[in-house]
């Protein structure tokens, strides 16, 4: 058996607010081989957002190890850690986060041209993938003429410009109707599947969930398997 791509142990996370404390995540545990897809779900504020953010080295734990690849993310000098996540992982937020003043080939290149790939290289590489997301059709809109599935769209292809391993996403729920929602992250589930990447994916809707090659409800600051 291959060693798990990614793996926490322990994992509490707790927020101060003031004087109150609000512990979120409880000594987590979870792992995943590479290639296979985990969804994750669980009700609004249980942490969902806060544990995507410890696995793709955004935020860090109050305690337990988050392995990533075989080093541990927690562990990682500033560099070093900017570098895992412009390469390793590849994000789709809840909300787009896309660069209003960038057309949608701009948005999908810029990781690639910050990371020290070519303009052109870069270019060409997004626009393929903006054709893999269905937005050939759409390349050069801004953020605000585009709907919001179409944005949540370019942000799939963002994520996916720098080919990293693993994928992170986040509810799309943005603006986007569930009918829409739900067929950004059916689309998410077909290209993690096409291009081998390990998933994990954070949803309200238990029949996509099905989805997954694991599931799992997090509650109570901990993960329970489905
Ligand atoms: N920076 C912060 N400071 C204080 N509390 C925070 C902070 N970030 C998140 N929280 C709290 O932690 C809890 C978990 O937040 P998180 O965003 O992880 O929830 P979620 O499961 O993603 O919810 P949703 O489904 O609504 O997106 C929430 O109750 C939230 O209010
Ligand atoms: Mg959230």
């Amino acid at each position: 058996m291959n060693d798990p791509i990614l793996e926490l142990s322990g994992v509490v996370k707790t927020y101060s607010n003031g004087p109150e404390r609000l512990p979120i995540l409880k000594g987590l545990n979870f792992s995943s081989p590479a290639g296979v897809t985990s969804v994750i779900l669980g009700e609004s504020g249980s942490g969902k957002s806060t544990l995507l953010n410890l696995i793709g080295g955004l935020d860090k734990p109050d305690e337990g190890r988050v392995i990533v690849k075989g080093s541990d993310v927690t562990a990682l000098s500033e560099d070093k850690l900017s570098v895992f996540r412009s390469r390793s992982v590849g994000f789709v937020f809840q909300f787009h986060y896309l660069i209003s003043d960038f057309d949608a080939v701009e948005n999908v290149m810029l990781p690639a041209y910050m990371t020290g790939t070519p303009r052109k290289l870069a270019e060409r590489r997004a626009e393929e993938l903006l054709r893999s997301v269905r937005m050939a059709e759409r390349l050069r809109h801004y953020p605000h003429q585009l709907s919001g599935g179409e944005r949540q769209r370019v942000a799939v292809a963002r994520a996916l410009i720098n080919e990293p391993d693993i994928l992170l996403a986040d509810e799309p729920t943005g603006n986007l109707d569930e009918k829409n929602s739900d067929a950004v992250e059916e689309l998410i589930f077909s290209l993690a599947e096409t291009f081998g990447k390990t998933l994990v994916l954070v949803t309200h809707d238990a029949n996509l969930a099905k989805r997954g090659n694991f599931r799992y409800l997090l509650h109570d600051g901990m993960l329970v398997e489905r």
